[in-house]
């Protein structure tokens, strides 16, 4: 059973001590932690991470990775996707070498009494290789979910397209924090026209305490309830909303959540540096707009 709330937040609270085993991470939960509290496990998931060490711009090496994870566990966290960028001509790992590094990890976790389980994953970046790479895809662990990233410049109807080819291959797509991605949302001037402005709006920035008010977020709802329909499901980054991808995005990723467009949560965990007052502040302001028993879904 999950229980998240009060557990979660207090131990996001800022409390991490130093653990000598790891540097500056926190201590794994063995004792204060969450996983002892109440004999109730959390078990959360984490379904997007760059926790292998050395395979991507990710972990660059054991250390850091084991630091990863003991912030993942003292977090919450029980299961941890590691989802290596498969990307031709940059990152090209093959799914044999992403299974057997999984193991490897897995090993040095339990050795350092971190309670964490490592599951294989990749993410997938949606360009032309893609249909050949899933010749022999590499989806998360037993979820029948394949990781994948739309490029930045995605236009909607080759994305349906390739999403398309992708689910006839009998896996489900899960794209990736597609708060990072233009074409899930309608540019700047293009949507509806906007409402008449009143004299305080006109007037701006000219009167004490009224600067020009950012432009509301307008999510692609018609792409957005396409791919739904399709099956495809949506990751967000905790990051988006904490503010680690700026301002806008996280605009973007509160719209999304309020939309009920996510399906799972991810902590795209690069660096160990940074990373549990990320989780905290992310994981906090998506339990500040939805509520806990959400938050709680999207962790499962
Ligand atoms: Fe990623």
């Amino acid at each position: 059973m999950i229980v998240a709330s009060d557990l979660l937040f207090s131990t996001l609270s800022g409390k991490n001590k130093v653990n000598p085993r790891f540097g500056d991470g926190p201590h794994r939960p063995s004792q204060a932690g969450l996983l002892s509290r109440g004999k109730v496990i959390l078990g959360f998931t984490d379904y997007h991470s760059h926790i292998l060490p050395a395979l991507d711009d990710g972990s660059n090496d054991v250390l850091e990775s084991l630091r990863m994870a003991s912030i993942l566990a003292e977090a919450g966290f029980s299961t941890v996707h590691c989802t290596p960028h498969r990307l031709v001509g940059a990152f090209e790992a093959t799914p044999a070498q992403v299974v057997e590094q999984v193991a490897t990890l897995q090993r040095s976790v339990d050795a350092a009494d971190i309670p964490l389980q490592l599951l294989p994953g990749m993410e997938y970046y949606l360009d032309e290789f893609l249909m050949f790479n899933l010749q022999s895809p590499l989806p998360l662990g037993n979820s029948g979910l394949l990781l994948i990233e739309a490029p930045l410049q995605a236009i909607p109807p080759s994305l349906v397209h390739s999403l398309r080819q992708v689910r006839a291959t009998g896996v489900t797509p899960l794209i990736a924090h597609p708060e990072r991605c233009q074409v899930f949302f309608i540019p700047e001037g293009k949507g509806p026209a906007t409402p008449r402005l009143s004299l305080r709006q006109a007037l701006g920035g000219l009167l004490p305490g009224s600067g020009p008010r950012p432009a509301a977020v307008q999510p692609n709802t018609p792409l957005l309830d396409r791919l739904r329909e399709m099956g495809c499901r949506f990751q967000a980054d905790i990051a988006s909303f904490s503010g680690g991808f700026g301002v806008e995005v996280q605009r973007r990723a509160m719209a999304l959540l309020k939309m009920g467009v996510y399906t799972q949560l991810g902590s795209d965990a690069h660096r160990a540096k940074g990373l549990a007052e990320t989780l905290r502040r992310g994981l906090l302001a998506i339990e500040e707009a939805a509520g806990k028993e959400a938050l709680e879904l999207l962790l499962k």
